[in-house]
């Protein structure tokens, strides 16, 4: 993009400043002195300073969320009240959005477009819902034999543990706290050492709204230090994670030695199948949002597109048509549909498998390079790239690349197009792009994934229960199903005998 991008800023300066941890209700700084920087990655520009909390920080914020939780005022407070705290957060966020969106573009490079109409209202959405469970989570009747009356309660699991990626550090951290909270739990957060910002403005929203202190901590810091900590905490009753499938292993490892309940939400290969009967031009419009939404950053990305060999040819030709368009540019601009990755160790890991997809042999048939964004030399900056001509057993076909890099792959049939999507460790995402209403629902049935999607591409709902198959984690976020994660139930049995 070669216009300058409109001088849009929101925050208050430009200059950098200090953030602290968030601790039973103030901001504090690490018991060591230390911080981190934490940059832009379109600019380099350093936006903020951030203290970094270390194993004796998250020892302090866990005592302060079981201070809340054990004696303090979160658990025992009507549901109601909780969940009227939960919407004024809510209204605080869209109130703030704008700020937030800034934010959460300047730490993330992710387009202010994507931030200020998907991450910020879906944040503030996953609030609102979320409250409205507060005073409708439900125990029931059991009819056990005997004379005896047997009932069940759901009641929050404690102190939750929440570890967050950086590709939506609002959003998915809002995933977390939201249910939590609304179950009567309280949380410590870490977030992604590439972007604490905004969760670290969350709790201070949150504090406002009237959230008493102790009940959302939050720790910047770095996974093998502060992630770690958290995650063999002998304080914390939940770990909830959402990262790499490797961290995600090691939390287990960890999270096992005090028994902790834990959900994973991991990465993925997502499979992206286009059947000859499709809607071509719906289809590539859905090819396209699959993988370059989020620069690819997206762990339900579409990064595997199954094209049936019939259309290929026409399907491929209309997707390079339309994704030479996509160039990137300054995410602040208003106009940029692609911005930049997170930060240098990313942009390098996804050059890295654009050059091992040639050596492999597969064909560049657009992008394969790093970006220039003029003004923005600094920036990481990648190419929509698009891979044609992959085989299955090639480590772009089967690995994570999380980038805008699509792998393209044929079928020939039916059974063919299922193996070949699940022909993968993972099992995230899914999606079907046919008019056939049987063919569509045989492959929902087929595909093993926890979201498919029909004729559509990346939809999300906080009302919609997601999370993965296999290797892609475990649990499922939002909708009802989430409250599980965050409750346990407890069996009563009454003697009714005299
Ligand atoms: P990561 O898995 O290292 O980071 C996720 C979170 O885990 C961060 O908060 C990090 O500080 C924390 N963490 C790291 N090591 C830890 C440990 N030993 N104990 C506890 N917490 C720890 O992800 P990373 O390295 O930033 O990205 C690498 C790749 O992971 C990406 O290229 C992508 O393939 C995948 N990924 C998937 C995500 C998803 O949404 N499923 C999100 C982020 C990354
Ligand atoms: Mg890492």
């Amino acid at each position: 993009m070669s216009e300058a991008a409109p001088n849009t800023s929101v925050i208050a300066d430009a200059a950098p400043r200090r953030r602290g941890l968030f601790i039973g209700g103030r901001e504090e700084a690490a018991a060591s002195g230390k911080t981190f920087a934490t940059r832009d990655p379109a600019t380099g520009a350093l936006l903020a300073e951030v203290a970094e909390a270390g194993a004796a920080d998250v020892d302090r914020a866990v005592a302060a969320a079981r201070q809340a939780f054990d004696a303090g005022p979160w658990p025992a407070l009507p549901a109601r009240e909780r969940g009227r705290l939960l919407r004024r957060l809510a209204e605080a966020i869209e109130r703030h959005a704008d700020e937030l969106a800034e934010i959460e573009t300047r730490d993330n490079g992710k387009p202010i477009f994507e931030s200020r109409q998907i991450d910020l209202p879906e944040a503030a959405a996953v609030f609102d819902y979320y409250a409205g469970w507060a005073d409708k989570i439900e125990g029931s009747v059991v009819p056990v034999a005997g004379p005896y009356h047997a009932y069940t309660r759901r009641e929050p699991v404690g102190v939750v543990g929440a570890i967050t990626p950086w590709n939506f550090p609002l959003l998915l951290a809002s995933w977390k706290i939201a249910p939590a909270l609304a179950c009567g739990c309280t949380v410590v957060l870490k977030p992604a050492e590439q972007t604490p910002l905004s969760a670290l403005r969350l709790a201070e929203l949150a504090a406002e709204a009237g959230v008493p202190p102790g009940v959302l901590n939050v720790v910047p810091g770095f996974g093998p230090t502060a992630g770690a900590a958290l995650a063999r905490h002998p304080g914390v009753d939940k770990i909830a994670f959402t990262g790499s499938t490797a961290v995600g292993h090691e939390v287990m490892r960890l999270a096992a030695e005090t028994n902790k309940r834990i959900s994973l939400e991991l990465g993925g290969k997502s499979p992206n199948l286009v059947f000859p009967d499709a809607d071509l031009d719906a289809a590539v419009r859905g090819a396209y949002n699959a993988i370059f939404y989020g620069k690819g950053e997206v762990c339900a990305a579409g990064s595997r597109l199954l094209v049936a060999s019939s259309i290929h040819d026409r399907f491929l030709e209309k997707l390079v048509e339309r994704t030479r368009k996509l160039v990137p540019g300054d995410p602040m601009h208003p106009k940029t549909k692609l911005g930049a990755l997170v930060s240098a160790e990313q942009m390098e890991r996804v050059l890295g498998y654009i050059a091992s997809g040639r050596s492999e042999g597969a064909a560049v048939v657009l992008g394969g390079e790093r970006a220039a964004v003029p003004g923005l030399e600094h920036g990481n900056f990648v190419q929509a790239t698009i891979f044609d001509r992959v085989r299955p057993e090639m480590r772009i076909a089967r690995e994570e690349i999380f980038g805008p890099v699509l792998a393209t792959l044929e079928f020939h049939d039916f059974e063919e197009a299922i193996a070949r999507a699940n022909d993968t460790c993972y099992g995230l995402a899914a999606a079907v792009w046919t008019r056939d209403l049987a063919l569509a629902h045989r492959a929902a049935r087929a595909l093993k994934a926890g979201t498919v999607w029909v004729n559509t591409y990346n939809q999300y709902d906080p009302a919609a229960p997601f999370g993965g198959f296999r290797q892609s984690g475990f649990g499922r976020e939002l909708g009802k199903q989430a409250l599980d994660l965050y409750t346990e139930t407890k069996c009563v049995w009454v003697n009714l005998q005299e």
